[in-house]
């Protein structure tokens, strides 16, 4: 069985997110090596050995008893299981306490059969619910609940990351477990503008969704002075502004926060948000770079800040998006500019996503 090896401080964060992920072993535990490392179990669903998120950890092959495991293909009808076979489902997705199958059209007659020998062998899982793809104009993901524990087929639900709960419903708005990494990432980067600023920052996503990114940044005493957020999507507002209720309750020091269910290429529209902006950030993949322009306004002047943005781009452009980005940047006043593009995976075999960070000081 694969295990990621992590030092032992870092057990807790690297478990959580394997385990937000769906990625974790169920029923085994972590092992400590013989030199003090943790090693902890990963499933057939964790990425590669060496995929980016394991952040260049390494990863080993440690044999461990069979009969622990019991596979929840071992609890339903034998006979209906080898007809089926090649159509059983091989992997799924944790979220929350929701797992996530696709379901071949020729197992779907089958699909309670399934849900209750799943919930049968995951204890942590509430909700079964089919993944039927992404629906509407958000283009969020279409989950047919399937079966619940409780009889309780709401998906709305809660993730814990990085010690906050997130309450998402991913059947309403967008949520990405797999960029766990890339908000711990932003939040080391706030700490970082803000000690360079000697002083608390101002941040804006407005893409924020249910606004995950700022469970980290909110709930930190003195990081953030001012937050600006919204999202298009109606229902990804209202359970962010749940969720930064609550992590505001946890930050003791006084934040202004505004929340908008607008166009993020509006907000340069309210002239009291123009040219306040410490740490900005967008996260709308597919247009992450046309929006630029309109977002530009809301930087701080005469002042270093920040662009974390996350975009989806044609393989062809790695080698030249940050050029042609260093170019808008300095159209756009951006001044002892140092901006970088790394890509964090393969999106197709045509595109990638990649992470573009933009310190500079507007004029
Ligand atoms: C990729 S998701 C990112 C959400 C969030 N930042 C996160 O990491 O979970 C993009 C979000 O932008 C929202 N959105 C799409 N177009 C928008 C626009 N023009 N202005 C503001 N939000 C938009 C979507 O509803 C979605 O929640």
């Amino acid at each position: 069985m694969r295990h990621l090896i992590v030092p032992s401080v870092d057990t807790q964060r690297w478990f959580e997110v394997i385990k937000s992920n769906g990625w974790a072993e169920e029923g085994i535990g972590i092992l400590t090596t013989d030199d003090g490392l943790k090693a902890i179990p990963v499933n057939g669903n964790a990425p590669s050995d060496s995929d980016v998120v394991w952040q260049g950890l390494n990863i080993k092959v440690i044999a461990r008893s069979d009969n622990v495991i019991k596979h929840w293909t071992d609890l339903i009808d034998q006979e209906l299981l080898a007809e089926l076979d090649e159509f059983i489902p091989r992997s799924h997705e944790l979220i929350g306490d929701i797992l996530v199958v696709k379901l071949e059209d020729e197992v779907y007659p089958y699909r309670e059969v399934i849900a209750s020998a799943m919930l049968e062998r995951m204890p942590n899982v509430r909700l079964i619910c089919a993944d039927k793809g992404v629906k509407g104009e958000f283009r969020v993901r279409n989950l047919q609940p399937i079966k619940a524990r409780d009889g309780d087929l709401s998906t709305l639900t809660r993730v814990k990351e990085h010690g906050q709960v997130i309450v998402i419903d991913p059947n309403k708005s967008y949520f990405s477990t797999r960029l766990s990494t890339e908000r711990h990432g932003n939040y080391i980067a706030a700490k970082q503008l803000s000690n360079q600023l000697s002083r608390p920052i101002t941040v804006c996503d407005p893409y924020a969704g249910v606004g995950p990114a700022m469970a980290g940044l909110l709930t930190e005493s003195g990081l953030v002075d001012r937050a600006l957020l919204g999202d298009l999507n109606p229902s990804a507002v209202e359970l962010l502004q749940q969720n930064i209720t609550k992590y505001l309750s946890k930050n003791n020091t006084p934040i202004t926060v505004e929340i908008r269910c607008q166009d993020g290429r509006k907000w340069r529209d309210i002239s009291e948000f123009n040219h306040t902006v410490d740490l900005l950030l967008v996260n709308l993949p597919h247009d992450t770079v046309s929006h630029f322009i309109d977002l530009f306004p809301l930087m701080r002047r005469n002042s270093q800040s920040l662009i974390r943005g996350w975009a989806i781009i044609d393989k062809t452009e790695l080698q030249t998006i940050s050029s042609r980005l260093a170019m808008l940047f300095a159209d756009n006043g951006a001044t002892n500019h140092s901006i970088t593009c790394d890509e964090i995976k393969g999106f197709s075999s045509s595109k990638s996503f990649v992470r573009i960070e933009s310190h500079q000081v507007f004029q």
